[in-house]
């Protein structure tokens, strides 16, 4: 690793708030001097400086967010490589009842794909959450695995040849649920038991087999007790997974990070993915933001300490070669879950992403490009 990597890391564990706030501000500061120029970051754009490595950058949206707002829809196309809806795969989303498929809105996020030659990425066949209002009255013991195989052949098979990858199953590692397996007690286990992933993996390939087939989770990101006891479970699971045969290509990483988390021991986050890479997977980088609640009010002070976690994060698991590509969960401040569910006490808005609400580049954007610029290429 090269002195200067050394050297970037750890600006943001100094981003703890309060006491090293000067401390990173100037620290931040050095490393940009040092670095590079700001113009010449800026004459590319994300999905261009992770290209010129071998990786994929993209973001999640939804599909009234393009088309309500050009501007939005043209940085999205400017900026991007892949396209991952944010909520419109979702059974919620597809399955208005037992009997019927609704694919309008994701279509239209695919035909936007496929216009603007961006990769397109599916978020996600099954998950625990997110699930239709008929689902309670009408899935049961019986007829589970009819129901989850007929939504994963169809919908998979909807977009058979499209689709850069699949997150087939979704956060089903809890190991606060206090199972041996660690597995989370969702409707799927109670009603299929523990091999419902096997069966929901092998159904996705029969369906789509050019899809990298993706086990998505969050919480594998710091040094504490919860998420090394969550980076021990996820693993765990993908080696039984593998050492059955089942078709589980890739890990993702949500990566839903903390502005102000201090416990983040990058040797401990790159061991972690050497362990999945050794199994012979993949890894993807699948909901990138950084939460400011907790960062001072102080725009500028808080987009510095915000690009600082984007820029420790991304120089720790851009140096694994398993990693192939890096998604933000939204690309805009405009957009974001966290407005809602990780608002700032202060009554200000949230700023987790690369670009502003008005689409302006910010520190942020200009840590991931210099991560993916420092890159060892694939
Ligand atoms: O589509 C309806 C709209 O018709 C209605 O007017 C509006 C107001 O109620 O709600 C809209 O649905 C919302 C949907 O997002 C689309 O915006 C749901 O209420 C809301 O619950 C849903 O939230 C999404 C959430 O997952 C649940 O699916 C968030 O946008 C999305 O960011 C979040 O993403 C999850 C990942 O899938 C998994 N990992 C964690 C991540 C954050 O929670």
């Amino acid at each position: 690793m090269t002195g200067r990597r050394r050297f970037l890391l750890g600006l943001g564990a100094l981003a703890g708030v309060g006491a090293g706030a000067s401390q990173a501000q100037s620290g931040y500061d050095r490393q940009i001097l040092a670095a590079d120029t700001d113009a010449a970051i800026e004459n590319a754009s994300l999905r261009e400086w992770a290209a010129a490595k071998g990786l994929v950058y993209g973001a999640a949206t939804q599909e009234y967010m393009l088309s309500s707002n050009p501007q939005f829809a043209s940085s999205f196309v400017r900026e991007c490589a892949m396209l991952v809806p944010e909520d419109e795969l979702k059974w919620k989303s597809l399955r208005p009842s037992p009997n019927r498929f609704d694919f309008t809105r994701s279509d239209r996020l695919a035909q936007f794909a496929k216009t603007h030659n961006l990769l397109f990425r599916g978020h996600t066949l099954l998950w625990h959450a997110r699930l239709p209002s008929w689902f309670k009255s009408t899935v049961n013991h019986r007829n589970a695995r009819q129901i989850m195989l007929e939504h994963i052949t169809k919908v998979a098979g909807h977009y058979a040849g499209q689709m850069h990858s699949w997150d087939v199953v979704n956060e089903a590692v809890f190991p606060e649920d206090g199972r041996s397996d660690s597995l989370r007690i969702t409707p799927w286990l109670r009603f299929l038991g523990s091999d419902y992933l096997d069966i929901a993996f092998r159904a996705a390939f029969a369906a789509d087999p050019q899809a990298l087939l993706v086990y998505n989770d969050y919480g594998m990101e710091y040094d504490t007790p919860k998420d090394e006891a969550k980076r021990t479970a996820v693993l765990k699971l993908l080696e039984r997974l593998r050492s059955q045969g089942t078709p589980v290509q890739a890990l993702g990483i949500q990566a839903h990070l903390w502005g102000g988390e201090t416990r983040f021991n990058p040797s401990q986050l790159r061991a972690f993915l050497k362990d999945v890479a050794s199994l012979g997977l993949k890894i993807l980088i699948t909901e990138l933001d950084v939460t400011d609640k907790h960062l001072p009010s102080d725009i500028h002070l808080r987009d510095r300490l915000v690009a600082g976690v984007y820029q420790d994060y991304l120089s720790v698991v851009l140096d694994e070669p398993a990693v192939i590509a890096v998604i933000t969960w939204g690309l805009s401040d405009r957009y974001t879950w966290l407005s809602q569910k990780q608002a700032r006490r202060d009554g200000g808005a949230v700023r987790p992403l690369p670009l502003d609400a008005n689409m302006r580049r910010k520190e942020a954007w200009k840590a991931i490009a210099r991560a993916f610029k420092q890159a060892t290429p694939l």
